[in-house]
């Protein structure tokens, strides 16, 4: 894949009148955008400042593990945003976040993407129904860092987002549990343009926010509920085994553990 085109993704977004993705900093290789938007966030960076790199030396996910993306294949991508939400409404972000991300990828893509809370893109795919994984192709990282600017009590949030989009084949650990929007893609499709991806994921990104920020997560949830990929799925979540059933008004994952249903706030999902 060659290297990202910034005149012309400027030009895109711009027209686009996208609010998120200004001033882009766009990096050959760098340590993870995330950090790279934490640094400028510290700097009191502008909100919808939005990092991209073709490689990352020290990509990581949640719960510190670390994401893999062979040189300039994927979308890369941290957006600073410096939401005016009191700190209780930060937690629902990814969420929010993830259903744009799914909203923008699903118009790249004829495969069923679906949410799998609290932060992966996946593909319920019906011929994939049998299997008890749905391969992953896009994962979020949210972080917060206190700012100088950060008097109101409000921190900045960092939105860190890859894409597998161009990858053909995953190291052997990932074969089974990951897939991209080449690999979902018919042969004679053309070829994504990731610019263009972008500036879709941002303003789907920038769109699902405003939504948010206006009404609140009662007008999020249905589609979170909509596009569950958990739905009726035994699951094991931080150890515990149960049968997911669904998602609350709050964001959380509602868990069927021996008849009883538990509200988890967070954790980390398995498929079991
Ligand atoms: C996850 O699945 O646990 C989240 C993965 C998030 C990866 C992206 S890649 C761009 C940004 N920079 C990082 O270091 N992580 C996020």
């Amino acid at each position: 894949m060659s290297s990202f085109d910034v005149p012309l993704f400027l030009q895109q977004l711009r027209h686009a009148g996208c609010s998120l993705g200004e001033p882009l900093t766009y990096l050959q290789q760098t340590d993870s955008t995330n950090t790279q938007a934490k640094v400028a966030a510290r700097a009191g960076g502008a909100h919808g400042s939005c990092f991209v790199a073709d490689e990352q030396t020290a990509g990581r996910g949640r719960q510190g593990r670390h994401w893999h993306s062979d040189p300039a294949e994927n979308l890369l991508f941290s957006i600073l945003l410096k939401p005016t939400l009191p700190p209780q409404k930060l937690s629902p972000l990814t969420l929010v976040v993830g259903l744009g991300v799914r909203d923008a990828l699903s118009r790249h893509t004829h495969a069923k993407l679906e949410l799998k809370w609290p932060n992966d893109i996946v593909v319920g795919s019906p011929d994939l129904a049998g299997k008890s994984i749905k391969p992953k192709l896009a994962g979020i990282l949210t972080e917060s860092e206190l700012t100088s600017d950060a008097a109101a009590g409000h921190p900045a949030v960092i939105v860190g987002v890859g894409i597998n989009v161009l990858t053909r084949r995953f190291p052997d650990e990932l074969r089974d549990i990951a897939t991209s929007l080449k690999m979902l893609r018919k042969a004679d499709a053309h070829e994504v343009s990731r610019e263009e991806l972008l500036v879709d994921l941002l303003r789907s990104i920038e769109g699902a926010l405003a939504r948010y920020e206006e009404h609140g997560l009662r007008e999020i949830v249905p589609e979170l509920i909509q596009h569950d990929a958990l739905k009726g799925r035994q699951v094991r979540v931080d150890g515990k085994l149960g049968t997911a059933q669904g998602i609350d008004d709050q964001g959380q994952l509602l868990l069927k553990v021996d008849g009883q249903l538990e509200a988890i706030h967070s954790g980390t999902v398995e498929w079991s």
